[in-house]
């Protein structure tokens, strides 16, 4: 997998590495009530197909998301920036950075589960030009919620198929 790191403003993005793992599920802790373990993210650094971003601030890791790839399918597994660094467009550069991963491995579209609770996720996506493809009843847990499973089509093709173009 190709390495990279963009650089806007005070924002720096770059592949997750194995050492910023104990930070991010520090991170992931605070974020969310029902967080990944430490564990769950050794497979973005250990395993093909697999991959994350890091954003970092002074130093310090102030955002990440994950994604895998299988055949012409990938999924964002996790996206989160910390509440004093958001709608600065953190969030957006990791994204677009995923973007870019998967388009060039020419992944025909990016599925993800969201909390239909969860307004500002759902308002990031949407303007991100993900649209809704279906509900998942009783998928969350902690507290127990449906899934809405959003899809961002990659490929011109998808996207015809999706308005009934072809
Ligand atoms: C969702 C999340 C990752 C967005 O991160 P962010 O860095 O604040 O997002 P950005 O600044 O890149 O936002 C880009 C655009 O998304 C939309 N958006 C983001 N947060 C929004 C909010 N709270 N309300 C409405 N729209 C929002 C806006 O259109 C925004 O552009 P604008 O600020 O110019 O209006 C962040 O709120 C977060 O970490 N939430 C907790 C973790 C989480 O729920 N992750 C998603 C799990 S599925």
């Amino acid at each position: 997998m190709k390495k990279r790191a963009m650089v806007d403003q005070d924002v720096v993005i770059r592949n997750m590495a194995e050492d910023d793992l104990d930070r991010v599920a520090e991170l992931e802790k605070v974020i969310f009530p029902d967080p990944w373990p430490r564990s769950a993210f050794d497979d973005t650094t250990e395993h093909d197909g697999w991959g994350g971003f890091v954003a970092e601030a002074d130093g310090d890791i102030i955002g990440y998301a994950c994604y895998f790839i299988i055949c012409q399918e990938s999924h964002l597994t996790n996206i989160a920036v910390v509440e004093s660094w958001r709608r600065k467009l953190v969030a957006n550069q990791l994204l677009n950075a995923i973007l870019e991963i998967v388009t060039e491995s020419e992944c025909e579209f990016l599925l993800l589960e969201v909390r239909p609770s969860n307004l500002p996720a759902v308002a990031f996506y949407e303007r991100h030009g993900f649209t809704t493809l279906y509900r998942r009843p009783n998928y969350y847990r902690r507290p127990p919620e449906d899934a809405l499973v959003l899809v961002k089509y990659l490929t011109e093709k998808e996207t015809r198929a999706t308005n009934g173009l072809v």
